[in-house]
């Protein structure tokens, strides 16, 4: 099973929870991290895109803070939530099914894309070719917010590591299994923030590096021509 496949099957599985629903306070603990920072960078009327939006918490949050907001995400069961709640919240939301390696959107749509929480989900290959979606779709000196933790500080010393690593890809195998529902594979790229930045860098210029948390990240890349 590809990782596309793997992936959306595991978050269709899983749903709705109250730790991501937009509508229950347990899940706004995620935006609260980033708050303060993604604040300063939103500004009024903005087009920004929430990269593999679930049940949209952060697409919610971009718009509270000015932004007119779209995300995009594969898994149609939390999308359909996030539609429900933007109807319900009489959002100008707009939640699109697709997938991050083949963006439906044309060239200069948005002037921000934001890859919250942690991109583990995207292969290397995957970053790249997302990146050079993001060049055309992005406004000229618009915005790519990738946010990162680092996998060597977040994994040094489990000793199942090496097991579960594939060398070649940087694949690391893992399962989660959903109450009531079953296990599914939850497989997982081997990412650096430093690994992570080259690779974008190679295409969008870095502007800042913001440290959130001891192992989390935000980088921010702007389209310069
Ligand atoms: C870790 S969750 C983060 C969800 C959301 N950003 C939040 O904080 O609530 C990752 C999300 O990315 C989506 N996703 C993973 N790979 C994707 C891809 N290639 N295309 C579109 N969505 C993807 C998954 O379906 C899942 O909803």
């Amino acid at each position: 099973m590809s990782i596309f496949d793997a992936t959306q099957k595991h978050y269709n599985a899983a749903g709705v929870h109250p730790t991501t629903d937009p509508d229950d306070p347990r899940s706004q603990f995620a935006v609260d991290r980033y708050e303060n920072h993604l604040s300063k960078l939103i500004k009024p009327g903005m087009r920004a895109l929430d990269l593999g939006c679930n049940a949209g918490r952060f697409t919610f949050a971009m718009e509270d803070m000015g932004a007119i907001a779209t995300g995009i995400d594969f898994a149609e069961i939390p999308l359909r939530h996030a539609k429900e709640v933007a109807e319900r919240r009489k959002s100008r939301c707009q939640f699109n099914i697709g997938n991050i390696a083949a963006l439906p959107y044309k060239q200069n749509s948005f002037d921000l894309a934001l890859l919250p929480q942690n991109n583990g989900y995207l292969s290397y290959q995957t970053l790249e070719s997302l990146t050079v979606q993001l060049k055309e779709i992005l406004s000229d000196n618009g915005i790519f917010i990738v946010i990162i933790h680092d996998e060597l500080v977040k994994r040094a010393g489990e000793e199942t590591l090496p097991e579960r690593y594939d060398i070649q890809t940087g694949l690391i195998e893992g399962s989660r299994t959903i109450p009531d529902k079953g296990t599914y594979a939850a497989p997982w790229y081997f990412w650096t923030v430093a690994f992570a930045k080259y690779i974008v860098e190679k295409h969008l210029p870095l502007e800042q590096i913001e440290q959130i948390e001891e192992n989390r990240f935000m980088l921010v890349f702007c389209n310069k021509s």
